[in-house]
């Protein structure tokens, strides 16, 4: 297929099965994926898999059954499946923060399961506030219902809900304005629209800590105390955090934290309590729904054969796209207007677990990890970058999401929307060929399709823990810890003198002095 996938894996080409990977992407060098579809009539039942209400088709991948048995091998050899019992069972799987990642117990329905009753106490608290909150019936100091809500969190604290507030919110919801920038536009604009007396203000951090939130929710309380008086407005502020003493210490009344545990990473998060605010938007119905949803892909993943396995499949198709074909970034499509947050969520669980370049036992690695993860819903991404997929230098495989049952009755527009999905793929992997270069494609540019049956709670729950164990299992694959996040550390450090030396004339010398004293007009 004409593409560099040489030496980009050398700790594996150690292993007996590497070789044979490698042959595989020989053989397939010379071959247009256009010719394998001609080849292979069973290509499409071959690479597909269908689970619950998600179907996936691969088939428009570089690659042929086989090569996914090869990487399913070498995954084995990565103790694959006792690093996936230990993930369950509730082991310490983050080594690095000495603690498990159960975020499945989160939505599991096994009472044998860790912390089941925490869990289900907790839920079941956070259920019933959203269900008070859909039928007005939470009350704010002044008498009046609450209709609005301020969401303020980062990070998982804000894209989970934010996505799935956005893709299953119905009309019961209570306005809900997320605020995840410290930038105090938003704010601004949210606190000359709403009423205080109406108004709820989540904060929603796990450690109950991080500066910008903090910063943002100060804000916000200062507005409701203006206008309710600092006693009253405290009785609008609920905490979601693994930090109850904080939250406690900050003045949230008991009865309004709700709290999830340490053992739950940030991204891995919007089945807890920080899902909230997707609660109030959904409802209990929908929200139990999501949860059988990941639950039924949980089950999945740690039963079906690694060959038939989609998480597993996912996972090795981007270890073969990353490090077999070298191409490193990958767009992420969602054909359904309600999916629009999907990219950015996606974005934070990919590349906060996998960008990383130390492997679990402290040495660094010498192969690609994360790809870069973008995405754009479509159409509007065929208008904007999608020139790039289609003819650009670089490779890049697409994502394709989209939904076979139609949402609304409006003619013409569901057919339109799929028709142009399936059509960004037909062109990446055939092409065109003509004699005018400039409008020549050279086709045999990957990509997957996943169908959702519809846009049910079942279905996205399905999606979110299917990404979950795609990372997992690609962290297994290069021997790395997907569950901390020190990279994020040193510009949080960084931040905290810089912002003294804009507020202050204290302007120490060193690399950002000038631009400083620009910032400062000094
Ligand atoms: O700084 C990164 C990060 O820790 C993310 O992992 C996390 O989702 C986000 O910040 C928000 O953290 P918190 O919920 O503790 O405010």
């Amino acid at each position: 297929m004409g593409m560099d996938y040489k030496g980009r894996m050398p700790q594996l080409t150690q292993t007996a099965i590497w070789p044979e990977i490698i042959k595989s992407a020989e053989s397939l060098k010379a071959q247009h994926l256009r010719d394998l579809f001609t080849r292979e009539a069973r290509r499409f039942e071959q690479m597909s898999i269908y689970v619950g209400e998600v179907f996936l088709d691969y088939s428009r991948q570089c690659l042929m059954p086989q090569t996914i048995e090869l990487l399913a091998r070498c995954l084995e050899q990565q103790e694959f499946a006792k690093k996936r019992a230990a993930l369950f069972a509730g082991d310490k799987v983050n080594a690095s923060e000495g603690r498990p990642a159960l975020h499945t117990a989160l939505r599991s329905s096994d009472s044998k399961m860790p912390h089941y009753k925490e869990i289900n106490a907790s839920l079941e608290c956070a259920l019933e506030f959203a269900e008070k909150l859909r039928a007005k019936a939470v009350i704010g100091a002044s008498g009046k219902p609450i209709t609005n809500i301020i969401h303020i969190g980062i990070g998982g604290s804000d894209l989970g809900p934010q996505h799935l507030t956005a893709a299953l919110g119905d009309e019961w919801s209570p306005n809900i304005v997320f605020i995840r920038n410290v930038d105090a536009a938003p704010i601004a604009k949210a606190m000359a629209q709403l009423n205080p007396h109406e108004t709820m203000l989540f904060i929603a951090s796990k450690t109950f800590t991080t500066a910008e939130t903090m910063l943002n929710a100060n804000t916000v309380l200062a507005w409701l105390a203006n206008a309710l008086g600092k006693e009253k407005a405290m009785q609008h502020v609920v905490a979601l955090t693994a930090a109850p003493d904080k939250a406690k210490a900050y003045g949230v009344d008991d009865a309004r934290i709700f709290r999830f545990w340490d053992w739950v990473g940030g991204r891995f998060s919007v089945w807890s309590s920080i899902g909230l605010p997707a609660m109030a938007a959904m409802g209990r119905k929908k929200f139990t729904e999501l949860l059988r949803g990941g639950e039924a892909m949980d089950k999945h993943f740690y039963e079906a054969p690694l060959l038939v396995n989609m998480p597993v499949v996912l996972a090795m198709l981007s270890i073969w796209n990353i490090n077999v074909l070298g191409y490193q970034a990958r767009a992420v499509l969602p054909y359904c207007e309600a999916l629009r947050e999907w990219p950015s969520y996606l974005q934070q669980l990919e590349m906060e677990s996998l960008g990383k370049s130390i492997d679990c036992d402290g040495k660094a690695l010498s192969y690609s990890t994360a790809p870069v993860v973008f995405g754009m819903t479509g159409t509007p991404a065929q208008h904007a970058f999608m020139q790039a997929l289609h003819q650009g230098t670089q490779i890049i495989p697409a994502e394709i999401i989209m939904v076979k049952a139609e949402h609304t009755k409006l003619p013409g527009h569901h057919a339109m929307l799929n028709a142009n999905g399936l059509a960004q793929a037909e062109a990446l992997q055939q092409g065109r060929e003509t004699d005018d270069l400039q409008k020549n494609f050279s086709g045999n540019r990957p990509s997957s399709i996943l169908v959702l049956d519809t846009l049910s709670p079942f279905a996205i729950g399905e999606l979110l823990a299917l990404y979950e164990h795609k990372v997992f299992t690609e962290s297994v694959f290069w021997n790395l810890n997907p569950f901390d996040q020190w990279g994020v550390e040193l510009g949080k450090t960084l931040a905290t003198p810089i912002q003294n030396a804009l507020e202050t004339d204290d302007v120490a010398n060193g690399a950002a002095a000038s631009l400083i004293k620009r910032l400062r007009n000094l």
